[in-house]
Order: structure tokens, then sequence, then C-alpha cells
């Protein structure tokens, strides 16, 4: 059976969490509920730094002795991490006896086999970072290059491991195994670091009075990043169950941001290769998310609490808090590729509710299941021969699961998901073009029978497939598809088998499982001339009655875009060339500012036909486009599912 042990870092606990935190143990819980669905057996952990300088420094401010404060703040990560319905097998503390147990087990090792030797240390300092520096990796001005602040020269009497000698080792190490460190950015990153040189790294303190004592010395304490690291050997049992230490340890990815990707990659495996313990199989660093291209951070305060953007969507949507959770994670790991840095904003989870969950696949499920109980009295009907595009349905979600399950495998969410997507649009147009409803109209419920079979089978399908990602949604979709079967116990192999649904099934139709989210549209704005909305923020603007004759005369259709381009000399205009039926025209388009041209090729949206052909920046733009105006945002409108190019609209 395949073993599976995945860490995120342990959190400091001089602060509350914030989305960046969270986003890294969204993952790591993603990873594991995926593994676990792939029937590995899985080890979760997560946890909490409680030593340094910082925390203490932090007790000190809130009037505390350090053990107080840290056993006031742990509970709180404990708190968030059980209301996102983390998965984790083990949460560890740092100031646990089983911790301090195995530090001062692994820094004797160390010292005794000579990896650790008295010496003197000095050198830039970064209290905030609790970090030396070399006078190159200072910004201007000798600033911290994470905290941008001022640095210290520090002069020290402590303990120093020989990381120097391993350098020739950790930087083969890295070379020969393309793995080891993950994604390719960063290993290049540190391969070279690493050739820049490393130097002996102080791992004692003898200023730092919170900290876990050397065995050998207790007038100072171990430097806690060295100790933080050994969390992860000491969760798996090293000291307290060598059974499972062997069984995982092996197996074991650490998940991180790449602000500590040294950490983990460099000093970490070259300390453990001098107390004879073999390496972390990966270590994998993924990026920073910026809010309004800041970086977020606990020193600037600047952060976004994760549980008020999930309580906003709830309200907003009127979704249960658990499927708002989802939402974000969803958002989270599907809107920026892991690996690459990310700038947050709420808009991106409104429009990821939207158009992913509630249209593609809420919807979906909304309407074949009343179709079904309309005209089925509420029981899936058994599926007839299979004709015309059944196959290719079918098709499509035989390969799906393993080529999720690579790319999950490689940690590559935003394309698991897109794939789970590309599987979900092709069910829409799969009961689009077969139209159930023609066939009921012509007689024939066999047919009609089977595209709602068909249907409701990529749904269930893609169902199981989601559940890493949205354990609370999938679980009520479970329910409404009237599945016998606890979601809890499908395996990846239920979702490789077509036809798991059993003909006959009371559904269960409830209420929509994600509200669409209204954002009110600004009566007579469109995108060709974007401008502030009238009437103030949220208001209608009071415009004359017409009739429907008068309304008629606007042709609107749904277009598709083909190609996309900015207009040379405007920073606010596309030109856009768009199918719509069989013919094609170019629209002028004052959407540069929010939509990437390449983002809007396949697109469906609805353009004005019969408006007077305008010449825009030299270009004759035939056509306007629908969209809303709101917060100096242009957010182009478009349809619940997908219909054909051409269709009229009124
Ligand atoms: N205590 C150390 C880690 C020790 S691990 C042996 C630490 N803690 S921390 O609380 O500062 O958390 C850092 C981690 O939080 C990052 O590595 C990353 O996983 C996550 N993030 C913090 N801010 C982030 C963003 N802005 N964006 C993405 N992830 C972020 O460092």
């Amino acid at each position: 059976m395949e073993r599976f042990y995945i860490t995120t870092p342990i959190y400091y606990v001089n602060d509350v969490p914030h989305i960046g935190h969270t986003y890294t143990t969204l993952a790591a819980d993603t990873i594991a509920r995926w593994k676990r669905l792939a029937g590995a057996e899985v080890f979760f952990l997560t946890g909490t730094d409680e030593h340094g300088i910082n925390i203490e420094r932090r007790a000190r401010e809130a009037g505390l002795p350090p053990q107080e404060w840290v056993d006031r703040i742990a509970p709180k990560w404990q708190a968030l991490w059980a209301r996102l319905r983390i998965s984790n097998d083990d949460f560890i503390r740092t100031t646990e006896p089983r911790h301090i147990r195995l530090a001062q087990h692994l820094f004797q090792e160390a010292y005794n086999r000579g990896a650790i030797y008295k010496g003197i240390y000095e050198g830039w300092y970064c209290p905030s970072c609790e970090a030396f520096y070399t006078e190159d990796e200072l910004l201007e001005g000798r600033l911290c290059p994470i905290h941008k602040r001022p640095v210290e020269w520090n002069t020290e009497e402590n303990y120093l491991f020989r990381l120097s000698q391993y350098q020739d080792w950790i930087l083969r190490k890295i070379e020969e195994e393309p793995q080891f460190v993950q994604p390719e950015t960063q290993r290049n990153e540190m391969l070279s670091f690493i050739r820049g040189g490393l130097r002996d790294l102080a791992v004692s303190r003898t200023t730092v009075k919170w900290g876990i004592p050397v065995p050998f010395e207790p007038t100072q304490t171990i430097y806690v990043w060295i100790e933080a690291l050994m969390n992860y050997v000491t969760a798996i049992g090293y000291l307290d169950d060598p059974d499972r230490y062997r069984r995982f340890w092996p197996e074991s990815r650490h998940l991180m941001g790449r602000d500590i990707t040294r950490f983990h990659a460099v000093i970490w495996p070259c300390f453990l290769q001098a107390v004879g313990l073999p390496s972390p199989k990966q270590v994998w660093a993924h990026g920073f998310w910026t809010v309004e291209g800041e970086k977020m951070s606990k020193t600037r305060g600047n952060f976004i609490d994760p549980l008020s953007e999930i309580t906003r969507l709830e309200e907003t949507s009127g979704a249960r808090w658990e499927v708002a959770a989802d939402a974000f994670r969803y958002m989270l790991l599907r809107e920026v590729p892991f690996g690459q840095d990310g700038d947050y904003s709420h808009a991106a989870l409104v429009h990821r509710f939207n158009a992913d969950l509630a249209n593609d696949y809420g919807n979906l499920l909304n309407r074949t299941l009343a179709l079904v109980e309309r005209h089925f009295s509420g029981a899936i009907p058994a599926p007839g021969a299979p004709e015309g595009p059944d196959g290719a349905l079918q098709r499509m979600a035989a390969v799906l699961p393993d080529a999720a399950d690579q790319r999950m495998a490689a940690f590559d969410f935003t394309r698991a998901l897109a794939d789970i997507w590309r599987f979900l649009g092709a069910a829409n147009k799969y009961i689009d073009e077969t139209a159930p409803w023609a066939a009921l109209k012509a007689g024939d419920r066999t047919r009609a029978g089977t595209i709602l079979y068909n249907t409701l089978e990529a749904l269930r399908i893609a169902t199981i497939l989601l559940t890493p990602v949205l354990p609370a949604a999938t679980q009520e979709v479970w329910e409404q598809l009237g599945v016998a079967q606890p979601l809890g116990g499908q395996r990846l192999a239920d979702a490789r088998e077509w036809g798991g649904l059993r003909p006959g099934t009371r559904i269960r139709p409830g209420r929509p499982i994600f509200p669409r989210i209204e954002t009110r549209v600004e009566a007579g704005d469109a995108a060709a001339a974007p401008r502030a909305p009238a009437g103030g923020k949220g208001g209608t603007k009071k415009m004359d009655e017409i009739t429907i004759d008068e309304f008629n005369k606007v042709d609107l259709r749904v277009a598709e875009v083909l190609e996309a381009k900015a207009v040379a000399g405007a920073d606010k205009l596309l030109e856009l060339r768009v199918r719509i039926g069989e013919t094609t025209r170019t629209v002028v388009a004052g959407i540069a500012q929010q939509y990437a041209p390449t983002s809007l090729i396949g697109r469906k949206i609805i353009v004005v036909t019969n408006l007077q052909p305008r010449r825009v920046r030299g270009v004759e733009s035939q056509g306007m486009l629908l969209a809303a105006t709101h917060d100096n945002q242009v957010v182009l409108a478009s349809l619940d599912h997908d219909v054909p190019s051409g269709v009229r609209i009124k």
C-alpha cells in the first residue's frame, strides 16, 4: 500500500493566521484527502512553532509568561483548522515534552558525532527572522530582505553546525534528484544559493531564554529554527513510535511557502545527514499571496482573515458556511498555479463561486435532478442503449480519475481542477445538445432516461473527484443524488467505473447548494465606454420606461470570442473578433484593465449586434458587448450555462 506523509510548516504563535497560512494548510489537506481517496495510508501533520525571541517578546508585550501566551494562542490555530475541517492526523506543539525530548536527543547526537562545535558567530542579524544574513543578501541600507527593517551586527559565543561540510553533498543531492526540491524555480534557487557557499550555522543562543536548553550546556537554548524543523520527526514517532517512523519517514513531503525553502531544502537535510538520518522525500515550496500587489505579513498588519472572507461569501450567497469555506479553498487552489505568486481579491472568489460552482456544477445538478423529479417521479431512470455523444462522455470519464491523480501527485491543483471542470463543461454541453426535454416531447422516454442517467453519472464521478477540494459541498451533492453508500467510503476506483448509480434510486433534490450571488447591474452601463457608475454605489439609475416593442429593437446575441488583442495606444481597449452564428465581426470594448486577451478566447459573451458601427482608435467596432461596471471594475455579462453562439437573448 502506498504511504504518504505530508507536513505543513509549524506556524508561529506570535499572531493569528491569515490567508497565506491557510493556503498552505488547505493545500496540504487537499493532498492528504486526495491520497486517502486514492487508497494510500496517509499521515498529515500540522502544528505550532512556540519558542524563540519573537514569541518571548510578544508574550512580554501581552504581559504574560511565554508559556501562558503560547497556551492561549495555539488553540486558536487548532480551532481555525477544525472550523475549516482540516483532516490532520496530529497537531504538534514544540513546547510539548515529546518534542523537547526529541530536540535534545538529536542535538546531543549531532554534538557526539562532531557536527556541532563551540565557536564565535558574528554577522548581520535580523531579530524578527532570528537569522543571520550575509552582506549581499541584505537590501540597500542594510535592511532585512524579509522585514525590510535594519539588521544588527551581532557577536555570540555559541554552538555552530558544520553546514559548510555538507555543501558538496547537498549540491549533488539536489542536482541528482530533480524531484527532491520542487517546483523547478525553487530548485534552481536552492542550487545557486548552495553554489554561493554555505557557512556554518549558529544553532544555539545565549541571549534567548525561551527555548529548549542545549542538553550539554543548559545556559544556552537551541536555535529555534533547527529545533522547529525537528518537529517532523518528533511527530512521526522517531522516539515514541519507531515503527510508524520507519513506515512513514521515507514517504515524507514537506509543504511550505517559498520564504522558508532554504531551511527545509538545505539546512534540514544536512542536519539529518549529520545525525545519520535520511532526508525527507520531497520539499515543495509554493508561491506567495499578495493583497493589492503588497506582500502580506504579520509585521505589516495588512493581512486578510480567512474566516471573515468566508463569512462574507456565506452572507452574500446564502450558501452554508461550510460550503462557502469549500469555495474559498477551491478559489485559492484553482486561481493560481501552485508554485506561482498570486494576488488575492474577494472579487475572484465571487467570480469562481458563480461561474464554476453555481453554474457549471450546481446548476447542472439542479436542472438534471429537476427533470428526473418531474418526469421520472424522482427515481433515477435506467439507461438504454448508448447513442451519439454518450460514448464520448463516457470515454472522457474513463480517463479523468487517473489524469487528475497524476496532476495531484505533482501538486498541480490548477490543472487537476481544470480537467474536472472540462468534464463538467462536457456534461453541460451533453445535456444541452442531446436535449432530454425534446426526447420527452417526442415521447421517447427511454432516450430521455438515458441522457439523464448519463448526466447524473457524470455528476457522481465529478463529485467523488471533488471531495478533497469541496468536502462539505460534495457531501450535499451526494445526498441530493440519493446514493446509499457513504461518500467518505468512496475511492478513486469508484470514480473509474461508469455505471455506479443504481437505477431506481430515489433522488433527494434540495435547495441550491451554491446559490448564485447576484451582482447588481447598472442600468444602461455597457462596457463599450466604461464610466463611473451613475447614481452612487450600488444604486440603480432611474430611466425612462420603454415598451416591449422598443426593447425588441435591440438585437442581443450570444457571441463566442475567437481572437482578442490590445488596441494600440489605448490602455483600456481590446479588439475582439467574435463569432455570432455563421458570421464573425469585430467589437472594440473597454475591458483591457480587467481581462487579459488570452483569458477571453473561447468565452461566450453577449453582444448588441444592431448598433451603428463606430470607429474607435482607427478600428471599426461592429457591436457592443454587455458588462456591468461596479466599484470601477468592468464585469462581463455571461450566460447561466453554455448555449451556441448566435442565439438571441431577450
Ligand atoms: N515557524 C516557521 C516555520 C517553521 S517550519 C519548521 C514559520 N512560521 S510562519 O507562521 O511564519 O509561517 C510561514 C508559512 O506560512 C509560509 O512558509 C507559508 O507556508 C505560509 N505563508 C505565510 N504568508 C504567506 C503568504 N502571503 N502567501 C502564501 N503563504 C504564506 O515560518
